[in-house]
């Protein structure tokens, strides 16, 4: 029996899922570099105020779902749930504000939220996002999104929607909510006991609960939307039609509230209709305050983050290429040095080679070769050394030639 299990919501990867993870993370590095974004790499665990502060005390993710501990020094760490906060922190610690530019960020790593695992949803799980730190204009909202949606179609992921809304700002939003738990104190008794708690916390929250009961209550209280101020206001109509200018579909959801306390104006999801219930594909949004609020200066940010599982659960469709492997084999153990040699050589020149070093017989070595997906055998034998060539067999043909090593890598080039 097996004695070691991975903890409950954590996951290994391994080939051949593995690929399509690499593929996303390529496609991750050279798109938003088209864009000037540069990674960023923040710790795992932060100290556990960053988070606490940066997201919000009341917000689930701050009160449920942190892995805290403490370490031998009874500092309270916490591995990170999100990036954001770290982003912002790393930002101001370093003074990046000065030294880099522009101030666009992407990073991929992995978080931690004590969640109910589910089909998309884990305990550790990836995510890669973008921060930007620069100015208020609608136009970036849009352009941020329309990264999100085009890197998402440039990976053939169509079924999706984006979701979009404005949670105001700290001059309109105070006044809303206070019309809000008045009209859900109104209907206190038809809420979860969930809900009731959050009228007087986290009021927007309530928008969040799945229960019918709730969502048909919560669809009769009043809307951020008709609440907000007149910046607010002109600044989601510019996002808006810049979107529309771009070509990007998106449908307004005035419920729409997001799970982080910092954000401010446009809210953003993206949501796929090929996942079941955590269908949340990514999502992000204006954080105007955030790193005034951590203590660095007044600058306004947008950014997002996407769920990496939920992404790979939709590349079975794309054909990645199969790697092209050579497999070096020798008649006997004393030509192993020479295939050692033949082996550096062919991967100095870029192919991907593997050597069996305890290669009992030429029948158990092309037995290896095939189980690693070989693409062709190179032999080397007492005749091969002595003629400074090597017998080459395409192992899907199963044709075999005889070439000198010194045509090798042209014949490779030609037929690999
Ligand atoms: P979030 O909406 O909490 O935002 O998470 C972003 C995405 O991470 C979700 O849409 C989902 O795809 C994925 N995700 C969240 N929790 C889990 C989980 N337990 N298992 C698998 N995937 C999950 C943020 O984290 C913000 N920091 C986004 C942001 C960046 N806002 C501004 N900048």
């Amino acid at each position: 029996m097996n004695e070691f299990k991975a903890p409950k919501g954590t996951r290994d990867i391994f080939p051949p899922e593995i690929q399509k993870w690499q593929f996303l993370e390529r496609a991750i590095h050279d798109y938003y570099q088209k864009f000037l974004y540069q990674e960023i790499r923040t710790p795992i665990f932060e100290h556990s105020e960053l988070f606490s502060r940066g997201i919000g005390d009341e917000t689930d993710v701050v009160q449920k779902e942190m892995y805290t501990f403490k370490d031998k020094s009874d500092r309270s760490l916490t591995l990170r749930p999100e990036n954001t906060a770290a982003v912002v922190r790393a930002a101001i610690e370093n003074n990046l504000f000065e030294t880099v530019a522009p101030l666009r960020f992407y990073y991929i790593g992995p978080m931690f939220r004590y969640d109910k695992p589910q089909k998309g949803r884990y305990r550790q799980f990836q995510q890669f996002g973008i921060e930007v730190f620069a100015d208020e204009s609608p136009q970036l909202d849009a352009e941020v999104i329309f990264s999100a949606v085009d890197f998402l179609k440039n990976l053939q992921i169509t079924d999706i929607r984006l979701e979009l809304n404005s949670v105001g700002c700290p001059q309109c939003r105070p006044a809303y909510l206070d019309v809000l738990r008045r009209a859900a104190s109104a209907e206190k008794n038809k809420f979860c006991a969930d809900c009731q708690r959050k009228i007087d916390g986290n009021a927007l929250r309530i928008f969040d609960c799945k229960l019918p009961a709730c969502a048909e209550t919560a669809g009769r209280l009043p809307l951020i939307s008709d609440h907000l101020c007149p910046a607010c206001r002109d600044h989601f109509a510019a996002v808006r039609e810049t979107l529309n200018c771009m070509n990007v579909p998106f449908q307004l959801n005035p419920r729409l509230v997001r799970g982080l306390d910092y954000y401010t104006k446009t809210a953003f999801e993206v949501t796929s209709g090929q996942l079941g219930a955590q269908n949340a594909l990514l999502g992000g949004g204006r954080y105007n305050n955030l790193i005034k609020e951590l203590g660095g200066p007044d600058m306004a940010c947008i950014g997002f983050a996407a769920g990496m599982e939920r992404i790979v659960l939709h590349l079975d469709h794309l054909a990645l290429p199969r790697a092209k492997n050579l497999f070096v084999a020798y008649g006997d153990h004393q030509w192993l040095a020479h295939a050692i040699q033949l082996a550096q050589v062919l991967r100095e020149e870029g192919y991907p080679v593997y050597l069996d070093y305890q290669g009992k017989n030429l029948k158990k070595q092309f037995k290896k070769a095939d189980r690693v997906a070989a693409a062709f055998t190179l032999v080397l034998a007492e005749d091969e050394v002595k003629t400074a060539s090597v017998s080459v067999k395409n192992m899907a043909s199963q044709e075999q030639i005889k070439i000198s090593l010194k045509d090798l890598n042209a014949w490779l080039k030609k037929n690999y």
